[in-house]
């Protein structure tokens, strides 16, 4: 096993690449906590994690309310102990059905002459803040007991952008500089500090841009998304999960301030020859 005895923070855990990491820890020893708005679904994969062997429970936490945050780490001590990694998967656009009213907003039209204030602040809040918050709250303890894993999900398209969305991409651009900093800071405590930035991942991500479609539309943009990438196909959550736990074992003790893009090869271009 990989991860034995050690316990996990996962926020945004309930679905995606969050929820394949917590199967996955689970299988590899680790106890794990999802914080998380989605009740139904964070439940649900706490229950799935649980029979892997190792307990998993779902808090109810939404990461932009900072009391909500500290709340989540002083609930996981009290129960596991300590919390030796963090997984910060939290993020995207927020999900109408999910999100506290204050949040509800119709995202404005893509291009920067159409960038809204509100949507500024809530896309900064949930991509960003409250990543840097959940940090400050563990960092404690991983310091204390000189360990600890803090691995955050960045984007392929902070570099190579898919589409227009200047507040997502600063937001996740920002999280690497909070990996750089935490990493250079929290080494002398034997804490690592990794980020991983998907390309395209067949996620619940994709939601609220695809609420139109059918499944079979669905699954057709995706397909068609995973032409786009040199290894010919989208990735799916267990391609993260696993990069994931890379970062969160001892396989990466000497690893730290690394920004790992797992995209299927992109950004590279899809092979062609030339004539
Ligand atoms: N899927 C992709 O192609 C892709 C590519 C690059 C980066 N990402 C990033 O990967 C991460 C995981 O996304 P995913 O693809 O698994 O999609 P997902 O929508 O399945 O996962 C996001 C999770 O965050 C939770 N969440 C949303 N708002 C929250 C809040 N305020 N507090 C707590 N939890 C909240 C959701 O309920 C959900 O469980 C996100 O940060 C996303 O930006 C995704």
């Amino acid at each position: 096993m990989l991860l034995p005895d050690k316990v996990a923070i996962i926020n945004g855990g309930a679905t995606g690449m969050g929820r394949s990491t917590a199967i996955k820890f689970a299988e590899e020893g680790c106890s794990s906590v999802i914080a998380d708005i989605n009740e139904t679904d964070g439940k649900k994969t706490a229950e799935e994690a649980s029979k892997k062997g190792r307990e998993c429970i779902f808090v109810n936490c939404d990461i932009t309310d900072l009391a909500q945050i500290k709340d989540c780490v002083d609930q996981t001590v009290k129960k596991f102990g300590t919390v030796d990694i963090l997984v910060g998967c939290a993020g995207g656009v927020p999900k109408s059905g999910l999100v506290k009213p204050s949040q509800r907003i119709e995202r404005p039209k893509r291009g920067i002459q159409h960038t809204d204030e509100k949507f500024w602040d809530i896309m900064m809040d949930l991509n960003l803040k409250g990543h840097v918050f959940f940090c400050k709250e563990v960092s404690p303890y991983m310091i204390k007991q000189k360990y600890g894993k803090i691995v955050l999900i960045s984007s392929l398209g902070v570099f190579s952008p898919p589409s227009s969305a200047a507040e997502y991409h600063s937001a996740k651009a920002a999280i690497l500089g909070l990996v750089y900093n935490l990493a250079f800071e929290l080494a002398p405590h034997n804490i690592n500090v990794n980020a991983v930035l998907p390309g395209p991942i067949k996620t619940p991500f994709y939601d609220p841009m695809m609420v139109n479609m059918s499944e079979k539309e669905k699954e057709a943009r995706f397909t068609e998304m995973g032409k786009s990438v040199p290894l010919q196909r989208i990735g799916l959550p267990e391609d993260i999960a696993n990069t994931v736990l890379f970062f969160a074992s001892d396989m990466s003790s000497y690893i730290s301030g690394e920004t790992l893009i797992v995209g299927g090869g992109k950004p590279l271009p899809v092979y062609r020859e030339m004539v």
